[in-house]
């Protein structure tokens, strides 16, 4: 019968075997599967894997230091490369969700081969696919990795993606990823962080990106999600964030009139997030959140909460 103690044993000899005395890349995300597939290497090859962790500068509020001070705690060989510059200047103009998600895949792939071929000799580029991953990968929609590698057709592939790919948690779903992780002793809040897009924040920022507009976003997203830990209900909400709208409306602050931007407030239960529920969260917590947002937020004067369900609305609002 399969254990997570069994699954850890038998694929850290696994990985021993495959992969000997060679060096292995790996990204990692701040997320839950890449986290768990580089404490399984590590265990198999400790210092042979070279975990990358990039800023796109649509990270939440001190999330880069704050992750990659985790990772470091739990003894991964890890680089942290701030890249924000990079990624917002190349979003700079740009308002159409899916060239926007274009840009960042593409800024990624760039930053992380350079990256990359700072690592002398590598052989192995790891992935912490996941079984979801794998059968959404060759349907006709195509996941994330189709999408990114579509662009690339023209000049040929990146040298890292030409590197033999180990990926272990393949054949797993969530849940035994989870499961996996708490037997290699993985924190509970690093395994049961919620779902955050690859391109972060910039798909919560309606229309254009600005580092102002990340700025606010963060500000806002913070204070909702700390307040969900306060108030006891992160771990009964499957997935949370905030959207930055592009629309100004009219407040009064003090005797002065505003005209300043609108928020929107979404949490949603799901177990895949194909199909997600916006969840009943207590009007006095909604209160509280809301009169900190606006008390504490410079340039937000409105916040909203979203009810509606996937399908038909997403999750995300780009
Ligand atoms: P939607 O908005 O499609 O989101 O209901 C479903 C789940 O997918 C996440 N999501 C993304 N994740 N790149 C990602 O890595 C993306 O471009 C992307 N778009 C949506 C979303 O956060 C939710 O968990």
């Amino acid at each position: 019968t399969w254990t997570p103690d069994s699954f850890v044993e038998s694929t850290v000899d696994e990985l021993k075997n495959k992969v000997g005395t060679d060096k292995v890349i790996l990204g990692l995300s701040g997320g839950v599967d890449s986290s768990v597939a580089a404490m399984l290497l590590h265990k198999a090859i400790g210092k042979n894997l070279h975990c990358i962790f990039v800023n796109n500068g649509l990270l939440r509020k001190n999330e880069f230091e704050d992750v990659l001070k985790q990772y470091e705690g739990m003894g991964l060989n890890v680089k942290g490369v701030d890249a924000s510059a990079r990624f917002l200047d190349a979003l700079a103009g740009k308002s159409d969700p899916e060239e926007k998600r274009k840009t960042i895949g593409r800024v990624f792939i760039e930053v992380f081969d350079d990256e990359a071929h700072m690592v002398e000799d590598a052989k192995w580029l790891a992935q912490g696919t996941i079984y979801p991953d794998v059968i959404e990968s060759v349907s006709a929609t195509g996941g994330p990795s189709a999408t990114i590698k579509s662009h690339h057709n023209v000049g040929g592939l990146p040298d890292f993606m030409k590197l033999k790919v180990v990926e272990p948690l393949r054949m797993l779903f969530k849940d035994e990823v989870r499961r996996v992780g708490a037997s290699m002793d993985m924190s509970p809040a690093l395994l049961g962080r919620h779902p955050f897009p690859g391109p972060g924040l910039a798909i919560r920022i309606l229309g254009d990106i600005t580092p102002e507009k990340v700025r606010i976003l963060q500000e806002v997203d913070a204070i909702f999600i700390n307040g969900l830990r306060d108030w006891g209900l992160y771990d009964q909400v499957w997935q949370a964030g905030a959207m930055l709208l592009p629309v100004d409306s009219v407040g009064v602050m003090g005797d002065e009139r505003t005209y300043e931007k609108c928020v929107a407030l979404r949490a949603v239960e799901s177990t895949d997030g194909m199909t997600a529920d916006w969840v009943n969260l207590p009007y006095n917590f909604l209160q509280k959140v809301s009169n900190d947002i606006i008390n504490k937020v410079k340039g937000v004067n409105r916040v909203v909460y979203d009810i509606s369900s996937k399908p038909p609305a997403t999750i995300e609002w780009e």
